[in-house]
């Protein structure tokens, strides 16, 4: 199943190759920068479209007879068609290595248990902690190889990827480094986060304080020294850490050179988001708690939100985020699955864009652009994904539809028909 072992170092079946036929190339091309507003509806969408790819980089995206024109003879052709070709989805929020899985506590809040009540009893997050802690590197590469599989068979190139279930410093270390892995062997992109403050472990009971210096005087710097994480997250909620001790983690994480990005105002209103924009992070996660005070101090403080109504959805909870008090506010909106084995066990992008218009009356266009060029924005990496424009990675995916709003209205669907990673075939349908 897995014909991508070793994929990196693999060669392209051809340097230069070009997609033609494309019902629509959907391009998202437009400013460098996040898009806010009314900018959030431009897809910069080519009609009967076509792609030229060199070396792994998108070398032009244009009208069919534009790009033919460019064509020397011999030139590979990738024939979409008349499908639907846009970028790969950028998943900035997700939880995908750990081992185990807790369809037992899916039952229990089937019939009527809350995700906190589950937690207190032991369960939740500290549950896959028990057991990722007695998985070694290799258990959890192979359990991740298959989450990976199926991000891209979703349509996801590129996923933002958090620790957070070993809370040791050997076993976090342990999750960073799986990543690392995943990422050097598969075709999906990983970029890493530390999130050794996403509970305070069981055996530390009351001493929360020695639990958070664990955290600032050696998970940090160890994960820093060994280029382990580009951004750090903190899971700032009740009976979790509170914005006083999320604050010194969050300091700290920015001393050794991390991006921020914060768990705030999930299960109530913990003032995560205020802190957040007090600390200027990347993104504040999360939100469904965030009242308008928090919104406008987001504003203020260049965060972009990342919306997760996967984790809404699947606790049986109707408190979706605000997304369009956001937009209105002028917030460069992301929308991410949370991918992770409690309150929101799916990789599946297309099912969010669907929750995204249903629950929280965004436009498809508007959840395309919050599914891809704005969260790649979220992660550093708005000038190298995210579009299909010159000079940007060939991540692109052609999909089994038409028209890019067949994405979020057929939901439960597979839709892509074939996944390109660097210009490489990473999946295919055919
Ligand atoms: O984002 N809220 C904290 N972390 C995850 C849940 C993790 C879990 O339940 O295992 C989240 O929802
Ligand atoms: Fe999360």
């Amino acid at each position: 199943m897995y014909l991508w072992s070793s994929w990196r170092a693999q060669k392209p079946v051809s340097d230069t190759f070009a997609v033609v036929n494309c019902s629509q190339l959907v391009t998202l091309g437009g400013a460098h920068r996040p898009r806010t507003g009314g900018d959030l509806r431009q897809l910069a969408i080519v009609e009967d479209g076509a792609m030229l790819v060199r070396d792994g980089l998108i070398e032009a995206a244009g009208r069919r007879r534009e790009i033919e024109s460019l064509l020397a003879g011999g030139c590979e052709i990738i024939d979409a068609g008349r499908r639907l070709v846009m970028p790969g989805f950028v998943d900035a929020h997700t939880h995908p290595v750990f081992a185990g899985i807790r369809a037992n506590e899916f039952e229990q809040r089937a019939t009527g248990a809350t995700y906190r009540e589950i937690a207190a009893r032991g369960g939740g997050i500290r549950a896959t902690v028990r057991v990722t802690r007695t998985a070694s590197l290799k258990d959890l590469v192979k359990a991740g190889r298959r989450y990976a599989d199926w991000f891209l068979r979703s349509g996801t190139t590129t996923v933002e990827a958090k620790s957070g279930y070993g809370l040791t410093p050997e076993d976090e270390l342990k999750i960073l480094r799986a990543i690392r892995k995943l990422n050097d062997e598969t075709p999906l992109r990983y970029v890493p986060t530390f999130l050794g403050a996403h509970d305070v472990p069981a055996e530390y009971g009351s001493r929360r304080g020695m639990y958070v210096n664990l955290i600032i005087n050696e998970m940090l710097p160890s994960v820093a020294r060994e280029k382990l994480a580009e951004y750090c997250d903190v899971f700032c909620e009740q009976d979790v850490f509170d914005v006083d001790e999320s604050w010194q983690i969050l300091s700290a994480a920015r001393c050794h050179g991390l991006g921020l990005r914060v768990h705030a105002d999930q299960l109530s209103l913990s003032g995560g988001a205020r802190l957040a924009a007090e600390l200027n992070a990347a993104t504040a996660d999360h939100l469904e708690h965030t009242d308008l005070t928090g919104i406008m101090a987001l504003k203020a403080g260049g965060v972009q939100p990342v919306l997760l109504p996967g984790s809404v959805y699947a606790l049986g909870s109707n408190q979706y985020p605000a997304a369009r008090q956001m937009i209105d506010a002028g917030l460069a909106v992301v929308l991410a699955t949370d991918f992770n084995p409690g309150s929101s066990p799916t990789p599946s992008m297309p099912m969010i864009l669907s929750l995204a218009c249903t629950q929280m009356k965004m436009t498809p266009a508007e959840a395309i652009t919050a599914a891809t060029i704005n969260a790649a924005y979220s992660l550093g990496r708005g000038d190298e994904i995210g579009s299909l424009e010159k000079g940007k990675r060939a991540d692109f995916v052609i999909h089994e539809a038409s028209d890019y709003r067949e994405l979020a209205y057929f939901f439960g669907v597979e839709h892509p028909w074939r996944v390109d990673a660097g210009g490489k075939l990473a999946f295919t349908r055919s």
